[in-house]
């Protein structure tokens, strides 16, 4: 290693002090959840992104359209399509999301997003951010709500994902100091584990549920996680009606396969990279990623999306349309209840329980043997209308 390979290095590392110290500061002012209610018109805007995203979006847009009916009437709900999310348009641009789309987005309220393609070295595209990473950052997302149930079986869990954080907040500014050294970095602030715990605790209280759970690797990512946790147990003080617990990150994924136990689980809280883990591990006890929706939540803004990327091989092989567009229906719930469309939401959770569930007069297999995800579509707005 050169003196200047090392000064390089050590210019990245005060970098990322910077940025993350400025974040911290904008954190510290205490900015309120928008209130829906006080909105004369709910702009929810739309992006298909890539790969199977259109078709799966384009589903689960048209159930939404179907149950906000009236209110896009009375003009109290209005969609905005926004183009420009494609992995084409965003490595045109060199950017994870392309200037003009980011300010579209802000224009919003709360945004259905469809997956989009996260590129990585040696693929045809520029290695460029993720735009999922890009999007919860930039409009300060930092709760990836996730809920995973499977009635039969007792497991109804909801997962507090940290968004903003963790290994994800500088995922694109690590530093190969020389050919043999490479070094990445896991940011934790008090600030941000401290919003997160406090969410999954007050979201715990409000639905009753008695019990949350903390996951980390404290024991090993001393640092970080050993904050995370410190403050999460700092939280639980304050909910005394709630019994709270935690975890390390592989024991944890050993107990979810665990039948007699994993049914006991309730509400999860936990850093970025062992949310986003985990959370596929749950899911697939649904039924698989496809099944999975999820809520980006921020104070200013909120953004649903399936938990799942793009699929371009489905794209490649023109199966598209036989994608399961369960995840972004279900992240059609989300948005609803976020928004406080409360009724509704329970309505389309209900038609979906029917239909994946209990009636499943069409099954998507993601080929041709199946249902397409227009045709699913269409049977939950039936269902939906009787
Ligand atoms: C998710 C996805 C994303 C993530 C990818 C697509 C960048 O896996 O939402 O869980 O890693 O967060
Ligand atoms: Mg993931």
């Amino acid at each position: 290693m050169t003196v200047e390979q090392k000064a390089r290095a050590l210019a990245r590392f005060a970098e990322i002090i910077d940025k993350q110290m400025a974040r911290v500061e904008a954190m510290a002012s205490d900015v309120a959840f928008l209130d829906f209610d006080s909105l004369p018109t709910l702009i929810i805007g739309v992006c298909g992104g890539d790969g199977i995203g259109p078709a799966i979006t384009h589903a689960a847009r048209r159930v939404l359209a179907f149950l906000l009916d009236g209110e896009v009437r009375e003009g109290t709900v209005c969609f905005k399509e926004i183009e420009g999310l494609t992995i084409e348009n965003r490595a045109t641009c060199g950017e994870a999301i392309p200037a003009d789309v980011l300010a579209e987005l802000k224009g919003c309220h709360v945004i259905l997003k469809g997956p989009t393609t996260t590129p990585r070295a040696g693929d045809p595209w520029p290695n460029i951010e993720s735009a999922n990473v890009a999007m919860r950052k930039e409009l300060d997302l930092f709760a990836n709500v996730r809920p995973v149930k499977v009635p039969s079986q007792g497991i109804d869990w909801l997962f507090f994902r940290e968004n903003t954080e963790g290994a994800y907040a500088v995922g694109n500014m690590g530093v190969d100091v020389d050919d043999d050294l490479a070094i990445d970095f896991t940011v934790a602030t008090t600030g941000g584990a401290d919003r997160i715990a406090r969410l999954a605790f007050e979201t715990a209280r409000k639905m009753g549920r008695t019990r949350v759970t903390a996951v980390t690797k404290a024991n090993v990512i001393k640092t970080t996680d050993g904050k995370f946790l410190r403050i999460a147990q700092r939280i639980a003080q304050e909910y005394p009606e709630i019994s709270f617990d935690d975890w390390y990150i592989d024991i944890m994924t050993a107990k979810l396969v665990d039948e007699k136990r994993r049914r006991d689980f309730q509400v999860f809280v936990l850093p970025n990279l062992y949310g986003d883990i985990l959370t596929d591990e749950a899911a697939e006890f649904q039924g698989g990623v496809g099944t999975a929706g999820s809520a980006n939540i921020g104070k200013r803004y909120a953004m649903f999306e399936a938990i799942h990327g793009s699929a371009p091989r489905m794209v490649t092989e023109g199966r598209e349309k036989y994608a399961d567009p369960c995840s972004m229906l279900r992240a059609a719930v989300l948005l609803l209840s976020h928004t406080g469309r409360v009724d509704k939401a329970a309505r389309l959770e209900r038609a979906l329980d029917r239909c994946m569930y209990e009636e499943k007069k069409y099954t998507i297999t993601g080929r041709e043997n199946g249902a397409t995800c227009e045709q699913f579509a269409d049977y939950v707005m039936e269902v939906l209308s009787e």
